[in-house]
This record gives C-alpha cells, structure tokens and sequence, in this order.
C-alpha cells in the first residue's frame, strides 16, 4: 500500500491532515525533529483514529536519514509541512530559517527525485503576497517578501517550479495558506506553541485560560472598519481537508499549482476578541497598544481556484474556529504535557 510522508508530521496542521488523510483510506508516515513538537500529539491522532502513524525522528536537511527512509517505505507523495515559521526570530537568525526551510527542501526534493518520487504538496504562506494592494487575493497577484521567513516560502516557490520545469514528471501543488486556527473538535490536537505565541488565536486562548493578563492589540488605527487588523482565518481542519484534496488532484493532473487555502472572510482583531468571549462565554482582556512592525492593514484570499481546481472550500466558520480552539485550549492547559 503506497504511502504519503507527512514531513514536520508532528505539527500543528500535518497532525489535523494526518486525521483526514487516514479518514480517507491512506496510509501515512510522520517523519519530523520535534524542533517544535512532540511525538505525543500524533499518539493522540492515533487515539482519534484508531490506529498509531507511524513516525520517524528525522531531520529534513539529513540526506542518509531521508534515502533510509525512502528505500525502507513505498512513499508516492509527500506532503511537505518540515520548517520554522517565526516571522520576528527568522529576522534574528536568517541563516536557520533559509538552512531549515530552504536547504531542508531541496534534500528533500533531491532523495525524492532519486527514488522516483515527484508528487509534492508544499506548506507555502499568504506571507507570499507580502503587502497586497489588492483584496480579496488572487494566486495571481505580484509577490514580494518583507521578513526572512517569507523570503524562505517565496525562494522554494521559486525553485519548486524550476524542478518542475526541468522535469514534468513532477506534480506539485503550492498552497498558501491564509491564517490556520482552531483545532480537532474532539479537543485532543491543537495548537501548542512554545513559550509566548506570536499568533492572535493562541494568545487571545491562553488570556482567556488565565496564564496571560491581557492580550495586546496591534493598533487600531489601520484603514480597516474598526481599524484593527483584517485576517483570513480558517478552520484547520478545513485546511487538513484541503491537503487531501490537493492530493487527489496531483494523482489527476501533471504540472505545477500555486492555490490559495482561504475563505475569503476577513475578521478584525476586535472582531475575533468579541467571537471567542460571546461563543465561550469566556473575559478576553485587551488593550490596544502600538502597531507590530511589518504587520499589514489587511490579507484575505480570493479562494475560487481551490474550489475550481480541487472542488475545495472552507465548510466552518468563526463560531467553530474559537469553540474548537477553546476546547483544546481547556483540556491542554499545557499543551501536551497537561
Ligand atoms: P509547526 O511548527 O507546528 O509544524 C512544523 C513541524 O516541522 C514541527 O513539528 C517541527 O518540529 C518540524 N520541523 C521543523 N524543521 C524540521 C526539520 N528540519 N526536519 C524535520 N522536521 C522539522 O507549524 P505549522 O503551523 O503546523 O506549519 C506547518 C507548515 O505550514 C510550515 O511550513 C509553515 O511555515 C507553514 N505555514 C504555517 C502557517 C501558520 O500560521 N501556522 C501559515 C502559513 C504557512
Ligand atoms: C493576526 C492579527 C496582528 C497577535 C503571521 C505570519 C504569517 C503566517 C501567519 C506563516 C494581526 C494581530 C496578533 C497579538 C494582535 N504564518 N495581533 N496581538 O500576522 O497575519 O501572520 O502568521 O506563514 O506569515 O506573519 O498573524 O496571528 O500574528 O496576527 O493584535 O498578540 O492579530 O497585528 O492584525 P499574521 P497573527
């Protein structure tokens, strides 16, 4: 039975995938350095599915570690999440992020084209379209990088579509995320980031859970409605099934896309504070400091060519976005220790 390598398969978004990929008949492998996770979260996949993913402590940018790993399973695809994604630390340490994420992908791709392996759906960021001038975004619009980390994402969408041109064998799916949030409805997996989040939802979760006072706001005067910042947030369980679907479209069709994975609603700032206490009935302190440097007014993905391509779109809104990342935040106060 042909087997799909999640790399970074310990994450955040390939342990949601992981669900949906065996949910959908495939067998899977984690293969991930626990850089930033943990190997409980996929016994916890296994507990919501029945049955333990396999899983292979490995680095990325190990190319004996990776051909052992090609030569001892049948892989016919790798789904490819493996990467730092720190837009403030990438800035302090350029060189890990284009080392881990830049160089890690081409090991990669280089033991895949070795052992006949050229289907690939890459983890690629709206952080492509650096700060667009036009809303909502189409996979068309010009991009531009303004942090390390994004420079990273945009190098490899470069050199991905360069392997591809080079050789048609490869099919490859880019897809650029939007903003992923929520969690498993059965509240085992979720988000679990390392010391003080740098993303809303974790942080706006761990105020309302009591291990934070306040959330601070990153200014409120942005050309927006209430003049907080616009973001497209989906579901990551919608986002799981989008990877499934890029699949199934690789086994179908050659050649290179780059897809949005968006649901073409953005939310404010505010908007989300106001969602996650009315729905959880739960108190989000906040208090509106100064802007984030390199933050944007606002992203949100026009997301009609996953629908067109993929026959994909996001299926679940705010109310489940903050439940489901409530549940989870209650259950893991700690995360996987809890
Ligand atoms: P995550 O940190 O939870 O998952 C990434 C996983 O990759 C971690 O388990 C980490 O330990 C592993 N990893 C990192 N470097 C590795 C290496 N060299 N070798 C093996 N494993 C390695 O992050 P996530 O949110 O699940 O993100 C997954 C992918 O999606 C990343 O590539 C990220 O850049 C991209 N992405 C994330 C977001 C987001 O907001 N979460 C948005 C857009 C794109
Ligand atoms: C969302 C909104 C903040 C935290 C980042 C990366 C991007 C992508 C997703 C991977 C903004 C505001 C946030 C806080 C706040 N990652 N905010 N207080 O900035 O859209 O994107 O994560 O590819 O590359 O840049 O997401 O969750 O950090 O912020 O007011 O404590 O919440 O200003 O308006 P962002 P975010």
């Amino acid at each position: 039975m042909p087997v799909i390598l999640l790399t970074g398969g310990a994450g955040y978004i390939a342990t949601h995938t992981a669900i949906c990929l065996l949910e959908a008949g495939f067998e899977v492998l984690a293969l991930d350095n626990f850089s930033n996770s943990q190997p409980q979260a996929l016994e916890r996949v296994g507990q919501i599915c029945g049955r333990q993913v396999p899983l292979v402590k490995a680095d990325i940018r190990d190319e004996a570690a990776l051909e052992r790993v090609f030569s001892e399973h049948q892989i016919s695809a790798v789904v490819h999440f493996a990467g730092l994604k720190a837009v403030g630390e990438s800035t302090e340490q350029p060189l890990a992020y284009y080392d881990n994420n830049v160089a890690g992908t081409v090991t990669l791709c280089r033991v895949m084209a070795r052992h006949g392996v050229k289907q690939l759906v890459f983890s690629s960021s709206a952080t492509v379209y650096g700060d667009a001038r036009q809303m909502p975004i189409r996979e068309d619009a010009p991009r531009s990088a303004t942090n390390p980390y994004g420079q990273s994402k945009l190098m490899l969408e470069y050199i991905l579509a360069d392997l591809q041109a080079s050789d048609p064998a490869w099919r490859i799916a880019v897809l650029r995320y939007f903003n992923p949030v929520g969690a498993h409805p059965s509240g085992l997996i979720g988000e679990n980031p390392n010391g003080v989040p740098n993303n809303l939802m974790p942080f706006i979760s761990q105020v309302a859970v009591g291990k934070r006072a306040q959330l601070a706001v990153f200014g409120d005067d942005y050309a927006t409605a209430d003049g907080t910042g616009v973001r497209d947030y989906i579901h990551v369980m919608d986002l799981a099934s989008g990877h499934l679907k890029a699949l199934q479209y690789l086994q179908q069709q050659p050649g290179l896309v780059a897809v949005n994975l968006g649901t073409g609603r953005g939310y404010s700032v505010l908007e989300m504070i106001k969602a996650f206490s009315d729905i959880n009935q739960v108190a989000v302190p906040y208090q509106i400091v100064a802007r984030r440097p390199g933050d944007i007014a606002e992203c949100y993905a026009d997301p009609s060519l996953a629908l067109e391509l993929f026959g994909w779109k996001a299926e679940r809104g705010l109310e489940d976005m903050v439940r489901d990342a409530w549940r989870w935040q209650q259950q893991n106060p700690d995360g996987y220790c809890s």
